[in-house]
């Protein structure tokens, strides 16, 4: 074929495919307007109504009334926490009585997996990878549409720089580009191939917006903050999951600068529907409209209603704002049909992008339930997502003072006919290892392993175990530490597994104090004391603080909430079958009063030399600035080193790309996977700029000895932020580059971007 040929008939079909796309379009969108030409005021007002189901609640529970009474009335546009094939078969079937016969939509918190658990969102964050994490949310969709649900409440990408706050094990952590990238993914996986594919599940970018930075880290707190930050730090995020094609975005429960997200018109229809030409439709929070009244920011249910609608709010969650008051509103003047029509259109838009007018039965397979139940391959898949996302934060020689690694990994076969004490309240825990969003099945126990069963299975009975709780949770008594003295005593090795609950982070789940709770330090120094080779780990929804244990303890394993193959993937961790890549998403604080702490911060005009500076600069008499595991950091059991950087030029004009490269070297004994980070500073700006943001990463993968070149591409898109007048871009001068293993340890470079 000659290339004239061949470039016209790609013309003529791209011509066609473009056509064929706008008529599929169109078609939607007239279908659209001809249901919606056919319906009352009422019915309308109906389908931005959401109720929650009456077999599980993730909110305050509201009185009941009679929701499928309302439903056969058109009242009701979609119910949430209503799963399984029978439950939504059987409500469907009433809105199929309805006048209209519309479907309802059916929403679930699918936040970290549905039949199979996957780790809680945070430790999937630390994995820095986006295809698993995007498989992740894939295998969850498959799962969750399989039993009728066509919507998932995830993924969460608020930014978050507050370890109090008992939402950051839901979201990616406090980085704005490593959150876009995961929002990115979590959109993708969830969509899949895209709506209307019977494993696709509608995502939801939330909490729109700012949630992430409620005051004190206190669960539904306000927030205030610069619009600098808002658009640099916490808005990115949510653009990069509008952009990915999220068909809906949830608000928040937070004000922002004394106006509740739900009300909040700049949020809702300014910078979502307008400037980032979201086609979705926005759902409030659970009773989030009705929450602006002791906001003091609504008078009665009726203004709540009149705010949010106005404000942008398209269908309401649980509040009974909008059925109890839209149509009055409307008729009173206050509301005009126009908004109730956009409303309404987003939301049946996605009825019939989900091919529920077509068939409202279609996500309600028996067969296809059935399938996904018992999928192995969802098991084998949590468990390598389970492995990635577990954090080595130590492995020092032990005892102290001697040359090398840590004693992990642990070997096997060096331990036949040995003894290892499994010690701690978690060691045995079953339904903790899924973590705060997860649901409960009958045979769950049954699947899940826990970490006592998983090293079981891997010694074999050639070693012996001994088990010892130590203590409860949050314990004040000692009772339990002369037994697990004991079987320390009688091991070789002593595993710890010490935490906090499952259910101590997620949704209202704020602490104030999250250092290791009850008396498990004095547990771990009791263990300690008797000399033996010691692993703890620790398992949370957040960023703990231990500094005991981190000053004193040579192997320390950060595990999470890992799902329902925790204990197998810790146990493949411990005995070396994985090695370890983790790298923290979040800054792990030394005590309470360092937080908010992140690394992306502002220099200050005083910024201390170093840990101990206290010459009348910006520092803490009784605490080090520092965190005490910073962002980006994790350990492999092998060792990686980093030349100096090598930049093509130290000159970078708009238009051109700057080259930045490091030889990277496995310099340990173990092949293993490293996450190469770059850090970029723009050192002076029209607004201040902060000492590192990360602007790329690669995972490389090296066998023992191996070296690689990495290179990273830099452009001015690397170097744009949003300035005072929220405009965003370049701005030209000196910037430094960082590379390396962690934010702290970087080696550095610098140049110049000329106008
Ligand atoms: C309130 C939570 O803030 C939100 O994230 C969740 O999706 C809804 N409840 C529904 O459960």
């Amino acid at each position: 074929m000659n290339n004239k040929y061949f470039y016209r008939s790609l013309l003529l079909i791209y011509a066609t495919v473009f056509s064929f796309l706008c008529k599929a379009q169109k078609t939607i969108d007239e279908k659209v307007d001809s249901v919606l030409k056919l319906m009352t005021l009422d019915e309308k007002v109906g389908q931005m109504n959401q109720y929650n189901g009456d077999w599980d609640a993730t909110g305050p529970i509201t009185p009941q009334g009679d929701k499928q009474n309302q439903i056969r009335k058109g009242m009701v546009g979609s119910m949430l926490n209503v799963t399984g094939v029978e439950h939504t078969v059987e409500l469907q079937k009433i809105a199929m009585q309805s006048r209209m016969k519309i479907p309802l939509l059916f929403g679930q918190d699918i936040i970290h997996g549905y039949r199979t658990t996957f780790p809680i969102p945070l430790a999937e964050a630390a994995s820095w990878d986006l295809e698993a994490i995007k498989s992740s949310a894939r295998i969850a969709a498959t799962e969750a549409a399989a039993s009728g649900v066509h919507w998932t409440f995830a993924p969460m990408v608020d930014i978050a720089r507050d370890p109090r706050w008992g939402r950051v094990m839901e979201g990616a952590g406090e980085d704005p580009y490593l959150g876009s990238l995961i929002a990115t993914a979590r959109v993708k996986g969830f969509q899949g191939k895209g709506l209307g594919n019977t494993d696709a599940l509608m995502a939801c970018a939330k909490h729109f917006a700012a949630y992430g930075a409620a005051i004190g880290g206190r669960d539904y707190n306000s927030v205030d903050m610069s619009l600098l930050t808002l658009w640099n730090i916490y808005l990115p995020p949510f653009k990069a999951a509008a952009e990915a094609g999220a068909a809906t975005f949830m608000n928040s429960f937070n004000t922002l600068n004394g106006i509740p997200a739900t009300g909040n018109k700049y949020l809702q229809t300014d910078i979502l529907k307008d400037k980032w030409r979201f086609k979705g439709f926005i759902v409030s929070d659970w009773n989030s409209i009705g929450e602006m009244i002791p906001h003091g920011f609504a008078k009665d249910n009726y203004d709540a209603a009149l705010k949010a609608v106005t404000a942008g709010n398209d269908m309401d969650m649980e509040s009974r704002s909008y059925i109890q008051n839209l149509a009055k509103l409307v008729k009173d003047g206050k509301v005009s049909i126009q908004r109730i029509d956009d409303a309404v259109r987003r939301i049946l838009k996605k009825k019939f992008e989900l091919g529920l007018f077509d068939d409202p039965y279609k996500f309600s397979d028996k067969k296809r339930e059935q399938q996904q139940w018992n999928n192995k391959q969802n098991l084998q898949a949590e468990k390598i997502m389970a492995e990635k996302s577990i954090v080595l934060l130590k492995n020092e020689p032990f005892p102290s003072g001697r040359a090398g690694m840590g004693i992990l990994p642990l070997n096997k076969n060096n331990l036949k006919g040995k003894t290892i004490a499994l010690i701690g309240p978690f060691i045995k825990s079953i339904r903790d290892n899924l973590g705060f969003w997860s649901y409960t099945w009958p045979d769950d126990s049954e699947r899940i392993i826990s970490i006592w069963e998983a090293i079981k299975n891997k010694v074999g009975n050639s070693t012996n175990l001994l088990y010892a709780k130590g203590c409860n949770i949050d314990d004040t008594s000692h009772e339990g530490f002369a037994e697990a003295i004991k079987a320390a005593m009688e091991a070789d090795v002593v595993i710890m597994s010490v935490g906090e609950a499952a259910n101590w982070s997620g949704e209202a789940k704020s602490r104030s104090n999250i250092h290791l709770p009850g008396v498990q330090k004095e547990l771990i120094k009791a263990i300690y004391a008797t000399g033996k080779p010691i692993v703890v780990m620790i398992n949370a929804g957040r960023p703990l603080i231990f500094n005991w244990t981190a000053d004193h303890i040579p192997s320390i394993v950060y595990a999470w909430w890992l799902g329902t193959e925790a204990g197998d993937a810790i146990a493949d961790v411990l005995f070396g079958d994985y090695n370890p890549s983790a790298k923290l998403p979040m800054s792990f604080p030394r005590a309470e009063g360092q937080i908010p702490i992140y690394y992306n911060y502002f220099n200050t005009g005083r910024p201390a030399k170093n840990d101990s500076d206290l010459n009348y600069v910006s520092a803490y008499i009784d605490l080090p600035n520092s965190p005490k595991f910073p962002f980006g950091y994790g350990l492999s059991y092998t060792t990686f080193s980093y030349s100096d950087i090598k930049l093509n030029s130290t000159i970078l004009r708009p238009g051109k790309a700057l080259t930045a490269s490091v030889v990277i070297t496995n310099s340990g004994k173990y092949d293993g996977k490293e996450t190469v980070q770059l850090y970029i500073r723009d050192m002076v700006g029209s607004v201040v700029r902060p000492v590192k943001e990360l602007k790329g990463f690669q995972q490389i993968f090296l066998k023992a000895g191996e070296s690689k070149t990495i290179t990273f591409k830099i452009t001015t898109d690397d170097l744009k932020f949003y300035n005072d007048k929220l405009i965003y871009n370049y701005e030209p001068g000196d910037f430094k580059i960082f590379i390396g293993t962690n934010s702290e340890d970087v080696k550095e470079a610098g140049f110049t971007l000329q106008k």
